[in-house]
């Protein structure tokens, strides 16, 4: 796996060794997990040239703590796609990135960025879209890859791509969860065994919605609300039901594979997000 610091040089470096392949990308913040690992592989089967990068990006935290406390373990990372064989990783300090100011780009994203993760984490996705538009500056790639775990990023992304007019191909890949249901997450890191195993109740919210359809949205949202309230340790920040294209919030199911239900929750103040499609 060749690595790269500075984006100068794996321009230069792509420029000459990759002509005529399609090229693979997957931005990350690091502190890797199989969640991650599964978008390698999914780049790897469709992909000549896999490059990762890994970069926790100021501009999309709204909370200076959890930009802090973001975990990082460069070097597990590494190993870690070395042995998935990923071919190209980027890690670039902030000054490669971000070269005079450390601020986001105002993106005209439209309102698939304003509920949700829009609304509670105001900015994250100008900051996430800035990122985003930059690294596929310097990556150039045929593919992109992005979890399904973060699904509204995932629609933002793609929204991003048209309005910038770029050619790549947007894939979402399916959510990687614990054996308890718990997606993966880099802040998973943050919590102890016994809040991770309290945090079980957030899938398991997710999957009565989907057994549980021949009720209405209403009593469906009162039910789960009602299951946070009776747990003291962890916290619903939301959990709205959506339509998945335009994440317009709905009032009635539509067809198979047009909503999804999403969620967000604190724990220990470690705030986690996860959501099903349906
Ligand atoms: P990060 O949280 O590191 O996630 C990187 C990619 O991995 C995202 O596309 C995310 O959706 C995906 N991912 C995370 N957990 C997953 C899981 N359990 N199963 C499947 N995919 C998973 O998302 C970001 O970083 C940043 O916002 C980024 C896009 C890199 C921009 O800074």
């Amino acid at each position: 796996m060749q690595i790269f610091k500075e984006k100068k040089h794996l321009i230069k470096y792509l420029k000459t060794t990759t002509k005529d392949k399609s090229i693979g990308f997957v931005a990350t913040m690091g502190s890797l997990h199989s969640g991650h690992l599964s978008l390698i592989s999914t780049s790897k089967s469709m992909c000549c040239i896999t490059v990762c990068s890994i970069f926790v990006n100021p501009t999309q935290f709204n909370n200076s703590n959890d930009y802090k406390n973001y975990p990082k373990d460069f070097n597990n990372d590494i190993l870690l796609l070395k042995n998935v064989d990923c071919d190209i990783l980027y890690i670039p300090q902030v000054k490669d990135i971000y070269e005079e100011k450390i601020e986001s780009k105002k993106y005209n994203l439209g309102k698939i960025a304003k509920n949700l993760e829009g609304k509670y984490r105001p900015g994250h996705f100008d900051g996430v879209a800035t990122v985003v538009d930059k690294l596929f500056d310097i990556v150039n790639p045929n593919i992109a890859f992005f979890g399904e775990k973060d699904l509204q990023q995932l629609q933002v992304v793609k929204k991003l791509v048209s309005i910038t007019n770029r050619k790549i191909d947007i894939v979402g890949v399916k959510t990687v969860r614990e054996s308890n249901g718990l997606a993966k997450s880099s802040r998973n890191k943050l919590l102890s065994k016994d809040h991770i195993k309290e945090a079980s109740i957030i899938f398991k919210c997710l999957e009565y919605c989907k057994f549980n359809m021949h009720l209405n949205i209403k009593k469906l949202k009162m039910y789960i609300e009602d299951q946070f309230l009776q747990n003291q340790k962890v916290q619903l920040e939301y959990i709205e039901f959506v339509e998945l294209n335009t994440f317009d919030k709905i009032k009635e199911w539509g067809g198979d594979k047009t909503n999804a239900v999403c969620i967000a929750v604190y724990i220990n103040n470690v705030r986690l997000i996860d959501n099903i499609i349906l």
